[in-house]
């Protein structure tokens, strides 16, 4: 990993010293997240944190645009540079929250012609991490984008690494022609490449937000797996590039497809539209769940962390 001339980086602790994040100011990306020292997002070791290009791993955003198009790939938000607006601190919880702001500027401009503002909110807690990007229309045309939370989970191999909660959904194969499928498996494994853009199946309240199938869960064959439930996102992505597109992306360390799946929360297949004035919000709440073993060996160790253990995966 180079850090030459490494961009700041605004890391969080919980009061109770089990779990941390950081957030690089260069795309407001989360570099790391840990609870009890262990790694819960993949960085590859040979990513670049000092502005050069966007950061891979960890939890890059993706805005105003998901993928090729128009825009540079996935937008300009992950390259941009954003400002650390406040970090605060729940005493009784030991939370912590940091907000990054974006405002459009004459860069963002010269790429997509419309003022917005971006509020990105990183709220740690002991077993968990809550972040929410909120778009704010600040100019005087309406306009529309695609927003995604690009993260990255480490998986010990590929070939144990599972997804569960898509059985259903109706998917974008996007190494298959953009054919619409269904997925059929209760439990996702990886064979080979996958790129995929889930659509959650879309029920509207009354307060028109987004409802059903919230969390998916990832597992790696061990002992914990690793909730992602989105707020207001309709679609989930799922990717993994395997050996020969890894081999050509220069930050890729060696192997490094081997050990990351990436489960991003995001609106991609239908852009949000925001008229002026108008805001949108949308997040993801991610947990480590530990599974019953793992639960019951704490348990019994007076100085481990208290969590109730859960039901196993598949239940
Ligand atoms: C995923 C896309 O979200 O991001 C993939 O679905 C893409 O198609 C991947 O290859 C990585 O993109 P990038 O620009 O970070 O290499």
């Amino acid at each position: 990993m180079s850090d030459s001339k490494q961009v700041e980086i605004v890391e969080l602790k919980h009061k109770t010293g089990k779990s941390s994040v950081s957030v690089s100011l260069f795309g407001a990306t989360i570099t790391s997240w840990k609870i009890f020292n262990t790694d819960m997002l993949w960085l590859s070791k040979k990513a670049s944190l000092d502005g050069s290009r966007p950061i891979r791993g960890g939890i890059p955003i993706v805005f105003p645009q998901f993928g090729p198009g128009k825009l540079r790939q996935h937008g300009f938000a992950r390259v941009s540079m954003w400002e650390h607006d406040s970090t605060t601190h729940d005493l009784q919880s030991g939370d912590c929250t940091a907000v990054f702001i974006l405002k459009s500027n004459d860069t963002t401009r010269a790429d997509w012609p419309h003022d917005f503002e971006l509020q990105y909110q990183v709220q740690l807690g002991m077993t968990n991490l809550v972040t929410q990007l909120t778009c704010k229309n600040t100019g005087e045309a309406a306009f529309d984008f695609t927003a995604l939370l690009h993260s990255y989970f480490p998986v010990s191999s590929i070939d144990e690494a599972t997804i569960r909660g898509l059985y259903g959904l109706n998917y974008i194969d996007t190494i298959d022609e953009n054919k619409v499928k269904t997925e059929r498996d209760t439990l996702l494994t990886f064979k080979g490449e996958v790129d995929r853009i889930y659509k959650r199946e879309v029920v509207t309240g009354a307060d028109g937000r987004v409802r059903g199938n919230e969390v998916v869960f990832i597992g790696d064959g061990g002992n914990c797996d690793v909730g992602v439930k989105s707020v207001n996102f309709t679609d989930i992505v799922v990717w993994n590039p395997w050996a020969k597109k890894a081999e050509a992306m220069p930050d890729m360390e060696e192997d490094g497809w081997k050990h990351f799946v990436c489960v991003e929360a995001g609106s991609v297949s239908h852009p949000v539209k925001l008229g002026p004035g108008e805001s949108w919000s949308a997040g993801q709440n991610l947990t480590l769940r530990i599974l019953r073993e793992a639960g019951e060996e704490l348990a019994r160790t007076s100085t481990g962390p208290r969590l109730d253990p859960l039901k196993p995966s598949g239940q």
